[in-house]
């Protein structure tokens, strides 16, 4: 790859990117403009070859319907790090293996009563049970809503309590948690512990199962559910300006988009690639390509266990070869902080493509990827709503570093005004889409009127805003409202706030994002105190803790600062954004409705 000067007035220089006949291994997409004009969904459909078994189920699509020798081949790579000696262990299980494992959890789930459109939700760990049990809960035609293992239980319990989930599957280790709220779900009737490690099978109560013990009892056989491409597959929450978070409804037809980007984005060759989704299966990267886009075209996959650490995460991709890697610019921004020394001791010469998602992507970290693994990483931009990558750069397309590259073959994006109509080029506005990819959500679970006000002008508003330059490339601008991009997960300020004013001692809350270098932002909170309490540093300690423990170790404000009273509008609203200008000594742009 070599530099050239950018047509556009950006400061980092266009990555250009080799000529086809110059590839050791090809990409599968060899031209992206060709493909752009001559795409239809449906030729997508044919090429990619889905097995059309059971309508489209995804699990059966992903699992049982590939040819023989796939079906021979790894699917999954479970690898943990031993705590004593610090050594990897792993577990592989072929897609003949998950066929089996996952047919009896179907199994065990029609036996407990589970029927098609039933919400059943995993509470787990990174294990291999955790993606038996979403696959096996597909099969029944079950709506399956995969929990962030570090959610705490007001964020656990919003969750099941808007779902109505009936079933949920958890660990010994986490079930405590969802104990602590089991009076609030009257809708949830059995709960399923993997308990991996033996400690807590005598201890089960009447509504509980042993995942062990039922799976060895249960047939691998099991006729899979029909469903169609609009039946509802996966939810995951995520967060709004106001309210609690809303479920995202996907449907077992999104796999067609789904497994498209992951042959042309991910450019996944299934035959020779181990490939590396480092999200955790609680967030939709981590089930459309941690689990349906890469198992559709019968590709391999690690899953590590544990969490961020910069010489695990290098050794692992040495250990285990891998060569497609997608993963976070707060990932990449910490590896970066850990220096070029760390990275120079392992060999990652098996890395072939990089990818990106969840922020913006500096382009220092681009060049970083090109200076240390010789490969550079490509940003994708997507949502949960859109359920599939929809701007992103190609192996086979030039690199603008800092742009979020161009709309997937098959989607229109656009920059709209205030007026929900096209702006012209290289003006900032709404980024919009047609929502016409087969991955869009269905829904907001239960939400119907929040879905419909998404769509203006026969486009699906995003939220976020962004540019479009003279030559296609897409810009990221920044969120449209007021949540906030911590790390890579979207907090809803509102969900902070109710928790926040769950502690004894405070008043009123008002939260924001604040800008970081490397988190891109981190939760600030302002609050008032109640009479009697005075502020200190072990109160502002004990909030911050509280509120970690309530919703999640991500969704906790890191700052706390106390106000006398917080600003509000004459209809007692609170002004989070004069908040936030202040904070960041920006103008405090219209303060006429401010109460006096
Ligand atoms: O604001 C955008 C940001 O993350 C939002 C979507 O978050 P979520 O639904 O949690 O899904 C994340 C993973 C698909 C977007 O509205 N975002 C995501 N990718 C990018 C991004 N912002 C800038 N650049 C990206 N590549």
């Amino acid at each position: 790859m070599t530099h050239v000067t950018s047509s556009e007035t950006h400061s980092f220089e266009t990555i250009v990117k080799p000529p086809l006949e110059k590839w050791a291994i090809p990409p599968n997409m060899a031209n992206y403009d060709a493909m752009c004009d001559d795409f239809s969904w449906k030729q997508i459909e044919n090429q990619l070859k889905l097995p059309r078994t059971n309508g489209v189920n995804q699990a059966s699509v992903c699992i049982d319907g590939h040819p023989p020798e796939v079906m021979k081949r790894n699917a999954l790579i479970w690898i943990r790090k031993d705590s004593t000696t610090g050594q990897f262990k792993d577990e592989t299980y072929t897609f003949e293996d998950l066929k089996r494992e996952t047919n009896r959890f179907a199994n065990v789930l029609v036996q407990a009563g589970i029927e098609k459109g039933d919400r059943v939700f995993t509470f787990l760990e990174r294990i291999p049970e955790n993606y038996i049990s979403i696959f096996g809960a597909l099969k029944t035609g079950a709506v399956v809503g995969p929990l962030f293992s570090a959610f705490g239980p007001e964020a656990i319990k919003d969750r099941l309590q808007d779902s109505q989930a009936r079933l949920v599957v958890t660990s010994p280790a986490l079930k405590p948690r969802l104990d602590s709220i089991r009076g609030d779900l009257p809708h949830l009737e059995k709960v399923i512990v993997v308990d991996r490690d033996n400690t807590q099978t005598d201890s089960l109560q009447a509504h509980e199962l042993d995942y062990a013990a039922a799976m060895a009892e249960a047939s691998d056989t099991f006729e899979v559910v029909h469903t169609d491409p609009d039946d509802y597959s996966i939810m995951h929450y995520t967060s709004g300006t106001t309210g609690k978070p809303k479920g995202v409804v996907l449907c077992h037809g999104a796999l067609v988009s789904q497994s498209a980007t992951a042959q042309y984005v991910l450019d996944l060759k299934p035959d020779r690639d181990i490939y590396w989704c480092s999200a955790d299966p609680g967030w939709v990267t981590g089930t459309s390509y941690g689990m349906f886009g890469p198992w559709s075209l019968g590709a391999t996959q690690i899953v590590y266990e544990g969490g961020f650490k910069a010489e695990d995460w290098y050794r692992l991709m040495q250990d285990y070869k891998v060569t497609v890697w997608y993963t976070a610019p707060t990932a990449i921004r910490m590896l970066m902080k850990s220096g070029e020394a760390l990275v120079e001791q392992y060999d990652l010469s098996s890395l072939r493509h990089l990818c990106s998602v969840g922020e913006p992507l500096n382009p220092e970290a681009i060049i970083w990827g090109q200076d240390v693994f010789g490969k550079i990483f490509h940003d994708t931009w997507w949502q949960t709503e859109t359920g599939c990558m929809h701007i992103c750069n190609y192996p086979c397309l030039d690199v603008k570093p800092g742009s979020m590259g161009k709309p997937v073959p098959g989607i229109t994006a656009g920059i709209l005004d205030e007026d929900w109509n096209p702006v012209p080029v290289g003006e900032e506005g709404h980024l919009a889409l047609r929502p016409n990819a087969p991955s869009v959500l269905k829904t907001y679970w239960h939400r119907d009127e929040v879905y419909q006000s998404k769509f203006k002008n026969g486009w699906y508003i995003t939220g976020d805003r962004a540019k479009v330059d003279d030559e296609g490339y897409f810009w990221f601008i920044g969120r449209d409202d007021d949540v906030i991009n911590t790390a890579g997960h979207l907090v809803g300020p509102f969900e902070v706030e109710s928790a926040l004013i769950e502690h004894p001692a405070v008043a009123e809350a008002a939260v924001i994002g604040k800008p970081d270098k490397e988190r891109m932002e981190i939760i600030k909170a302002f609050v008032s105190l109640k009479t009697g309490f005075t502020e200190s540093d072990e109160l502002i300690q004990e909030i911050r803790t509280f509120v970690r423990h309530r919703l999640a170790a991500h969704a906790y404000p890191r700052e706390i600062a106390v106000l006398p009273d917080l600003p509000k509008t004459r209809s007692g609203k609170i002004m989070r954004r004069l908040l936030k200008a202040r904070e960041l000594g920006l103008p405090e742009g219209d303060t006429s409705t401010l109460e006096e």
